[in-house]
């Protein structure tokens, strides 16, 4: 199959040096959970802790990624990436986690392994030092985030290491993958490692009223004391570039001609993606519609914290999805809200639906709100943006049967979602908003978190069943190949 009718308007539309490729996290990928003296993280134990995840499945092994590194950038390179922005695990560079536990070498070497060899490949690594999984040590010494005094000199002294050990051939540093889902997943709804709430039907501990804004505080704080150290000690002589990234869907009014829905969706737009990026580059606090809200639950800085958390990012990441239509709520809101008091719905007022379902029932294609999502977020920040993820899963895929070593799976939903939300990012850089690169999510099939092995979201095929877990192409693999070769202008040189 050959992909040639692509529109001619948007050829060349990105630079030269655009970086595109595949992300992943440490967790969903590696397995090797107890190898080579890694330590335990919230999701191991996560994971060991019955009726947490959909199919009772672990991160013990998921893609062995750990052990089969070099024939995932060999397969990478032959998909025609640009980059790779992978994860670090904490616990396999920190066993224990803190700043006065060891270091484990073993762990260590694995990932400059893996930067050696992406690099001898020609990929360009991006590096995020924490992709969700905690320490469990931390947790248990003095409940991780929650104890900001304890929490901070830790991750300091963890990105250190990083920094002093790969940063000669690291650039791209990303401090966290979306702190807010972070929070929201593991502190408000419980779902997601540590697993606390307000529900006691799920959860033995927690407040969803108050741990997630404390947490967010925590995190925001912690990035920008990394991104100091990085700058001060380092970026002098490594010349690298260090970010944070924020997850964030486009809040759509549910009806369009009602001032409240349509006020309603900002708000939801600014308690789902402002909360951090306000602070972080544009006034050094929350927005306004938070604390109206939230009073005194959501933390306040410092002005001298406010100063370092304003411009510690140097540019955006962006991880986004899909689309949802919302409605104001005209009750007082609850006190576990976290959404700005609004209601949800697949479809608007007059019965236009969000977009496509895919194998999640989250998320549609919906490019239409993505093309508003960027242009809101350069106009608010006026930020360069790295998109770092974005991709989907698509129905059917479970039942794959491979006829060969060779055979391909036809995922055409992926490739139209691919496709839609791509020319999308063409045109809103035709108009000027600043995008840098394009990370899919993602590589292979993985652990998708508390969905287990049941949602596919790469553009490999992975036979889990397999101990040896053989990879298998998606289309859009090939798809994405030809269509950047499209996008990208080509370099002067
Ligand atoms: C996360 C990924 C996750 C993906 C799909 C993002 O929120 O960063 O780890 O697998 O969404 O759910």
């Amino acid at each position: 199959m050959s992909f040639s009718d692509f529109d001619p308007t948007i050829k060349g539309t990105l630079p030269a040096d655009f970086q595109w490729g595949y992300a992943t996290a440490a967790p969903q990928i590696e397995g090797a959970w107890n190898k080579d003296g890694k330590g335990l993280s919230i999701w191991d134990t996560f994971g060991h802790t019955p009726g947490k995840v959909k199919d009772s499945s672990t991160a013990d092994d998921t893609t062995r990624s750990y052990d089969f590194y070099k024939r995932d950038v060999a397969r990478m390179k032959a998909y025609g990436v640009t980059g790779y922005r992978f994860s670090l695990s904490w616990s396999r560079i920190i066993p224990l986690g803190s700043k006065d536990d060891p270091v484990n070498e073993q762990g260590l070497k694995f990932y400059s392994d893996l930067v050696d060899e992406l690099l001898a490949n020609g990929i360009t690594p991006f590096v995020t030092l924490f992709h969700w999984d905690t320490p469990q040590e931390l947790e248990n010494r003095y409940g991780g985030m929650l104890n900001k005094e304890k929490y901070i000199p830790d991750f300091n002294r963890y990105a250190r290491v990083c920094f002093e050990r790969l940063g000669d051939r690291v650039k791209n540093w990303i401090t966290y993958n979306e702190p807010g889902v972070y929070t929201l997943a593991g502190y408000a709804a419980g779902v997601h490692a540590p697993g606390r709430s307000s529900f006691r039907d799920r959860n033995e501990e927690g407040d969803s009223s108050t741990e997630p804004f404390i947490v967010a505080h925590t995190e925001l704080l912690s990035h920008a004391h990394v991104a100091r150290i990085y700058k001060e000690e380092f970026k002098p002589s490594q010349k690298g570039t260090i970010m944070i990234t924020l997850h964030g869907n486009w809040n759509e009014p549910w009806d369009a001609d009602d001032p409240k829905h349509v006020e309603a969706a900002q708000r939801a737009q600014e308690f789902e993606i402002a909360w951090f990026a306000d602070p972080l580059y544009k006034t050094g606090d929350y927005p306004p519609s938070m604390r109206a809200q939230l009073g005194d639950r959501l933390p306040r800085f410092t002005s001298e914290e406010s100063k370092l958390v304003l411009g510690s990012s140097e540019a955006y990441g962006m991880n986004s999805y899909t689309t949802f239509f919302v409605k104001n709520r005209d009750a007082e809101p609850d006190i576990n809200d976290h959404k700005g008091n609004v209601e949800v719905f697949d479809t608007n007022k007059q019965g236009v639906e969000r977009g496509i379902e895919s194998d999640t029932p989250w998320l549609r294609t919906s490019p239409h709100g993505w093309g508003k999502l960027l242009r809101w977020i350069w106009d608010r920040y006026q930020t360069p943006i790295f998109i770092t993820e974005n991709g989907t899963t698509a129905k059917g895929e479970h039942d794959f049967k491979p006829s060969g070593p060779d055979d391909i799976l036809e995922d055409p939903h992926r490739v139209d979602f691919f496709k839609s939300y791509l020319t999308e990012v063409a045109k809103a850089s035709q108009e000027g908003v600043v995008i840098k690169s394009y990370f899919g999510w993602t590589f292979t099939d993985n652990w998708e978190w508390a969905a287990g092995f049941t949602d596919r979201f790469g553009v490999t095929w992975v036979d889990f069943n397999d101990p040896e877990k053989p990879r298998y192409a998606k289309r859009s693999a090939y798809f994405l190949k030809e269509f950047f070769g499209h996008l990208i202008a080509e370099s002067k040189k």
